[in-house]
């Protein structure tokens, strides 16, 4: 395990006393405890896995003991999980499955085939390892005062933060009037099946519905008949959240609907076919980037790191400002030359050259 020092803030005398001091005494200090207390760390956020659970044949749950350096979660939000493969550092998001307030949360990832992060976390993620995060974030949660009807609604792992919402509603004693609807292939892949069928069983208002492949096809209209009028939460694969979006519009309904997407929405990349010169000013720096490549992978292709989460334009942690230039946003495909404007990193391209604050 590497130990990482803390950013310098400041520059000359002061910054070289705080370097050689860190160095001095807080970065053997930091190895002798880390060598103690694996997850201790003064710079990192680390988790050791405790407890791993198979939820379906291509979902498991990873629990994780955090170091104090974690600051809890409110139910629906996600955390960054960095790992290391072939020496690389590779971030993916993961909604928190568990509910907020104990000393441990739980994230419930599903194999992607092929994938990367979550093939590594299926594979190598045992009990005692240790895993990275970052701060729990995302606007995926409840209104302060928790609706009188909800209807959560998911497919896939998108059932991680619905169910997080959910048990933070039973921990908390305030169970109101709940549809829980999930959408899978067949029983055996529908996570965390054997619990819902218990807490339905002890909380008269909250209905448990699944929609099966392998079973009777039935309408939106007859799974949940009010679905218009109930605040719904909805996290599910990229066709399901298509599919169920538009129902809402169609009936008038899409304020009360709140979407949490795991991957980007679709969009063509168009190569303008130019290259762009960038200016760092905060770091002094000029670099180039292509017109086909986001200004996230142009910058990291350069040796830079800029800090980001989920590379596809969800949480905000690449936002940086813009002084000057133009860029076109790749989801939208708008266009703007707007100057001191705040941009996405992962889903902006340069059309011109241009001035970052970084
Ligand atoms: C806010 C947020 C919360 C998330 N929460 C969870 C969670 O709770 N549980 C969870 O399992 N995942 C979650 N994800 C998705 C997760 O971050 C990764 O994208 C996912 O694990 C795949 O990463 P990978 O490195 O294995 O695949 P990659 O190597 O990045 O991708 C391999 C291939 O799989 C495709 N792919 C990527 N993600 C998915 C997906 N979810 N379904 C189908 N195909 C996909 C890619 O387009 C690519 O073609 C979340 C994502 C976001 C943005
Ligand atoms: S990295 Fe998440 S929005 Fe850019």
């Amino acid at each position: 395990m590497s130990v990482v020092s803390p950013p310098l803030a400041g520059g000359g005398l002061v910054a070289f006393a705080r370097d050689l001091a860190y160095r001095v005494v807080a970065e053997p200090l930091e190895f002798w405890l880390h060598e103690v207390a694996p997850t201790f760390s003064l710079s990192e956020t680390l988790a050791e896995v405790v407890a791993v659970v198979d939820e379906t044949p291509d979902i498991r749950t990873f629990v994780l003991a955090p170091n104090a350096r974690f600051r809890g979660h409110r139910a629906g939000q996600w955390v960054p999980v960095d790992v290391e493969i072939d020496g690389v550092r590779v971030r993916r998001c993961y909604s928190i499955s568990s509910a907020p307030g104990g000393a441990r949360l739980s994230i419930t990832v599903k194999r992607v085939p092929g994938g990367r992060v979550s093939g590594f976390l299926h594979e190598n993620a045992r009990v005692g390892a240790i895993l990275r995060l970052g701060e729990a974030q995302g606007d995926y949660v409840l209104p302060a005062r928790a609706p009188a009807r909800l209807l959560l609604v998911s497919g896939g792992s998108g059932a991680t933060p619905n169910i997080s919402i959910l048990r933070d509603l039973v921990a908390r004693g305030a169970v109101p009037d709940v549809v829980y609807l999930h959408y899978a292939r067949t029983l055996a892949d529908v996570p965390f099946a054997k619990e819902l069928q218990g807490l339905a069983a002890v909380h008269p208002s909250l209905q448990v519905v699944l929609q099966l492949d392998d079973g009777p096809p039935r309408d939106l209209a007859e799974l949940v008949p009010d679905f218009a009028d109930r605040e719904t939460f909805l996290c599910g694969p990229t066709g399901l959240m298509d599919l169920l979006r538009r129902r809402w519009a169609e009936t008038g309904a899409i304020d009360h609907l709140h979407e949490e997407r795991f991957v980007a929405p679709t969009y063509a990349r168009v190569d303008s076919g130019k290259t762009a010169r960038i200016t760092l000013s905060r770091a002094r720096r000029t670099l180039t980037v292509t017109g086909a490549e986001s200004l996230l992978e142009g910058l990291e292709r350069a040796g830079e790191r800029p800090d980001h989460g989920c590379r596809i334009g969800i949480c905000h942690t690449c936002r940086c400002r813009k002084r000057s230039g133009v860029v076109q946003d790749l989801v939208t495909g708008a266009i703007s030359d707007a100057p001191d404007e705040e941009i996405r990193l992962c889903t902006s391209v340069a059309r011109s050259d241009l001035d970052l604050a970084l």
